[in-house]
């Protein structure tokens, strides 16, 4: 034994190259030592990049939720497994133990099949941050129907978009959701949405805030009573490896969000492997991720990875900044919080407060933090690591995606030395490559280029639901039998990766990955809007913010600018969701275009950049004086 727990340099360069040498054999050792398997796998990876095709511990069968919950009840029962902490800090925590949640999630498993879902139905999930959240996902998991959370911010119109794409059946949502001091009518999200999916047949309301709602007939059903009288025993469904375990939806540069489909065996064994290792749990631990269930890093770091490692693992309903921006560090001192995982932009956000609310607790307990979500500025990093971590807890700046199911490149804290606003090293089993602009692979250090990983591991996703040619073309196309992430990346002297940003039209807002397409398109849904092209720019809190061009019908018509801008992010938030409301909005008289009639976003990106002493050759445009005037005027 084992591999399974990393805790020095040398053992991660010994491991690191057994599982490049040998990744079949390697994985194989992770997955018979430490899951239950109903059956073993004939295979362990069959794989074809060109199709693309992949698939991990072939034959073998089991239950992702027999792995995260019944197998620990006998050494763990009591344990506590999610510790919920309320939006408001006066409601009590919930201790939710293994045994608990055992019983929880099988009740929650057969109200879903007493409403006709069965194993391989879609399940749409659009819940806030509360205990409901994470048990629906498992009980989806325990009878092998296939969960679609929607992030409980997007708009009406986004969700019935991601319910139609993958034909959902069942609705999760609440009567509403507390967000700081703000109530959301998530009830009424929903049944907005269903006025445009046909395909929904039950919606399942957990009470949450006590509002009025509105409640129809045959359709919608509150989920307590039924909970309440449904039986606590609940057999596992038998899956098999490859079997979809969820589908997640992740913003891309062009056309609809692409709904990202996970597999369970090799998801499993990744997420577990992963958060084993890259936050270095210990049995007594209180972990705390800060992210939304809503997102990957909630999927992979807040249910299946502590889950699948008996760990306990903090839910918050809340925000940074409620009551105040000491909220955070409340309740690390709370729950003895020993790692902590959040974004760059809730940390950028922090530190503009000063460090009284940081001093005024107690964070003796943190062990490790980390950092997830976009490039961390070096700022920021020396402001969680002095202030924070009191220069004690290393920072895991962690790189991964949607599409890669877990942590791709990370430091292994107390094992790996940290560099600021670097990633650092591979994960064990990860084979990254830079690639020049001929799809060259460039090799040894020092070099700086397109970030491809050149072999399977087990947690990327597998397709993209309904529409295997657009993986395809996205993310095996570009280079030959490599995966395309959409990052740019260097490699310093020493082999440490830096990741440098998006390469595509995918920004990066607080966070969040925006496709710029789909917020053109809501733009241009205004009766004013001729056309409209989005880009981003810099921003100290958010990373990046968004800045649009818009052109105008009929500038003459008179109407103040000011309702204009108000109007339009309207209907992005109506659209989409708040998160992609734009901060400038440019009204112009034309875009630069090429000849075959494309936007140059180069140029208009270097504008809002405020960067225009270089704009490279700008002669091969169609309207090449459209650019000093929009110089001229960039707000
Ligand atoms: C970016 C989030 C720099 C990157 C888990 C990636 C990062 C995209 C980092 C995926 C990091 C994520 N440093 N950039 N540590 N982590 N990114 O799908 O551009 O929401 O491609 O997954 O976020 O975002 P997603």
């Amino acid at each position: 034994m084992s591999n399974y727990h990393i805790k020095h340099l040398e053992e991660y360069y010994q491991v690191y190259r057994k599982s490049i040498r040998n990744p079949e054999v390697f994985w194989e050792e992770i997955a018979e030592e430490h899951f239950m398997w109903r059956k073993k796998w004939n295979n362990v990876l069959s794989w074809d990049f060109s199709k693309p095709d992949v698939k991990w511990f072939e034959g073998a069968q089991l239950n992702i939720t027999e792995n995260c919950i019944d197998r620990h009840l006998s050494t763990r029962g009591n344990k506590t497994a999610i510790l919920f902490e309320p939006n408001n800090p006066n409601e009590a925590a919930q201790h939710i133990t293994y045994n608990q949640l055992h019983e929880r999630v099988n009740q929650f498993a057969n109200v879903l099949k007493s409403k006709a879902v069965k194993r391989g139905d879609r399940v749409c999930i659009y819940l806030p941050m509360i205990p409901e959240l994470a048990i629906a996902v498992l009980a989806c998991a325990r009878i092998g129907a296939i969960h679609s959370v929607v992030f409980a911010g997007f708009s009406a119109t986004a969700l019935a978009t991601r319910i139609n794409d993958s034909d959902c059946k069942l609705v999760l949502t609440s009567d509403g959701s507390y967000r700081g001091a703000k109530t959301i009518d998530l009830k009424g999200i929903v049944d907005e949405a269903l006025e445009h999916c046909p395909g929904v047949q039950a919606v399942l309301v957990a009470k949450r805030i006590d509002s009025q709602i509105s409640m129809k007939t045959g359709r919608d059903y509150w989920l307590e009573p039924l909970l309440n009288k449904a039986s606590k025993v609940c057999e596992a469904e038998v899956m098999n490896a490859e079997d979809p375990l969820f589908i997640l939806y992740t913003s891309g540069s062009t056309g609809q969000p692409k709904g990202m489909v996970h597999s369970t065996a090799g998801y499993m064994v990744y997420a577990a492997y992963t958060f084993k290792n890259v936050f270095q749990y210990r049995e007594n631990d209180v972990y705390w991720c800060t992210a939304d269930i809503g997102w990957i890093t909630g999927h992979s770091y807040i249910v299946y990875g502590p889950l699948a490692n008996g760990a306990t693992t903090v839910m918050f309903e809340g925000v940074p900044s409620y009551p105040d921006f000491g909220r955070f560090w409340e309740v690390v001192e709370k729950h003895k919080i020993t790692q902590f995982y959040t974004a760059p932009t809730a940390i950028r956000a922090l530190a503009k407060q000063g460090v009284d609310l940081v001093e005024k607790y107690d964070l003796s307990s943190l062990k490790v933090l980390g950092s997830v979500g976009e490039p961390i500025n070096e700022e920021a990093w020396h402001w969680y690591n002095d202030n924070v971590g009191k220069k004690k807890s290393p920072i895991i700046d962690t790189w991964w995606q949607t599409e890669t199911g877990g942590i791709m490149i990370t430091p292994i804290p107390y094992v790996t030395p940290t560099k600021p606003t670097y990633a650092t090293l591979p994960f064990i089993g990860i084979q990254p490559a830079l690639m020049d602009d001929n799809a060259n692979e460039l090799k040894g250090n020092q070099v700086e280029g397109r970030l491809c990983i050149k072999y399977p591991w087990p947690a990327m996703a597998r397709t993209i639901w309904g529409n295997h040619e657009r993986y395809k073309n996205t993310y095996f196309s570009a280079y030959k039998n490599m995966y395309f992430t959409g990052d740019g990346a260097l490699r310093d002297e020493v082999g440490y990766y830096r990741i440098t940003g998006r390469v595509d039209d995918v920004i990066i807002v607080s966070g969040h990955n925006l496709g710029t397409a789909p917020i053109e398109d809501a733009v241009n849904e205004h009766p004013a809007v001729a056309e409209s092209a989005i880009v981003g720019f810099p921003h100290d809190i958010k990373g990046n913010a968004l800045y649009g061009y818009v052109i105008l019908k009929d500038t003459g018509e008179g109407r103040r600018h000011d309702n204009l801008r108000k109007e339009i992010n309207q209907i992005i938030t109506e659209h989409i969701g708040p998160i992609a409301k734009l901060d400038k909005i440019q009204f112009t008289g034309g875009l630069p275009k090429t000849r075959s009639g494309k936007i140059m976003r180069r140029i208009l990106r270097k504008i809002a950049c405020k960067d225009t002493s270089n704009l490279g050759d700008t002669s091969t445009l169609l309207n090449p004086e459209v650019v000093q005037d929009i110089i001229n005027n960039v707000l």
